[in-house]
């Protein structure tokens, strides 16, 4: 038999890492998805998991997971993030310690690093709660809205305008889904690696009014297949936004130094952490 002492299982950093490289290797493995990765949708499950975050009230936020129960589950903001939160599925049977709230937001700081982004230190401590702490509609942001928007629904979540700017930068990664959020398409021609291209684009491309039935979104002259959505063309109408968008554009260190950062931060937002000591990860490619 087995003389360890009895007790509950404590994961240590080795842990974390091995679910690290779990989710990197699912990641290398299920490529017959959209642009060849899952990776931009776990990103979204991440952020739409810690963006529902309320500074005043300390409620919402990524711990607790409660995007698993509807009503939360069925926000218009959240369609299609099923297929994240499925695509983690298996890992979490492989590794049962670990709490969905912690799952989805390593998931996200994998899926930055696997693309070729900044490494996100992350760290455990959060708890899966139950339905009553889920949060009411309305938290996230509304692609069809202005600037003053995503003044409201970011500073409620604690953040300034330049980290505004660079958490939107994840626009980067992924697409719109007309059968999702009702916009369509890409915002730049690689989607699967993390890059300051989004910003780039927005400064120098021309930006055009699609001519389609669906809602308001911008297309590229030059090409007429890339998009840009109503709250990304407030990056670059609003003053106090543009100059980070286009410092951004020119200065992708800066750009990926920030983004860590305030990617951090919002993954962090409401968690009563019992330790300061985040884990570094080590990208599948650097071993
Ligand atoms: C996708 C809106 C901020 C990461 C999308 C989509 C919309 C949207 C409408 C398309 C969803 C679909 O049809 O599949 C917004 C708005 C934001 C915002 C209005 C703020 C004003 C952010 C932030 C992040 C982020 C802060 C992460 C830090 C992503 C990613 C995708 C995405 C990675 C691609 C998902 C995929 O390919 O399936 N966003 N977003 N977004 N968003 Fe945002």
């Amino acid at each position: 038999g087995d003389s360890s002492p009895k007790g509950p299982f404590v994961p240590t950093k080795a842990d974390y890492q091995k679910v690290y490289d779990a989710v990197a290797r699912r990641l290398a493995d299920e490529t017959d998805y959209d642009d060849g990765s899952y990776g931009p949708v776990l990103v979204r499950l991440a952020w739409h998991a810690s963006g529902t975050y309320d500074k005043e009230t300390g409620t919402g936020g990524s711990n607790g997971a409660t995007m698993r129960f509807a009503p939360e589950s069925d926000h218009g903001a959240n369609a299609g993030l099923k297929t994240a939160r499925d695509f983690l599925e298996p890992i979490k049977a492989q590794f049962p310690w670990i709490t969905y709230s912690d799952l989805w937001t390593l998931g996200g700081a994998c899926a930055i690093q696997e693309l070729g982004g900044p490494s996100i230190p992350w760290r455990p401590g959060r708890e899966d709660r139950d339905v009553a702490a889920c949060t009411p509609d309305g938290r996230l942001p509304d692609a069809a809205k202005d600037q003053r928007h995503i003044r409201d629904i970011f500073s409620r979540m604690g953040f300034d305008d330049r980290e505004m700017v660079a958490l939107i930068g994840a626009h980067a990664l992924g697409r719109c889904h007309t059968d999702r959020s009702g916009f369509d398409g890409p915002w730049n021609f690689s989607p699967t690696v993390f890059t300051n291209e989004f910003f780039r684009l927005l400064a120098e491309e021309k930006w055009v009014q699609k001519k389609w039935n669906g809602p308001t979104q911008f297309t590229d002259k030059t090409t007429g297949t890339l998009m840009m959505l109503p709250t990304d063309m407030a990056l670059v109408k609003d003053k106090g936004f543009k100059k980070h968008v286009e410092r951004y554009a020119k200065d992708s260190d800066a750009f990926f130094k920030e983004f860590s950062d305030v990617f951090v931060k919002l993954l962090e937002l409401g968690v009563p952490f019992k330790t300061d000591d985040r884990i570094v990860f080590k990208t599948s490619d650097s071993e």
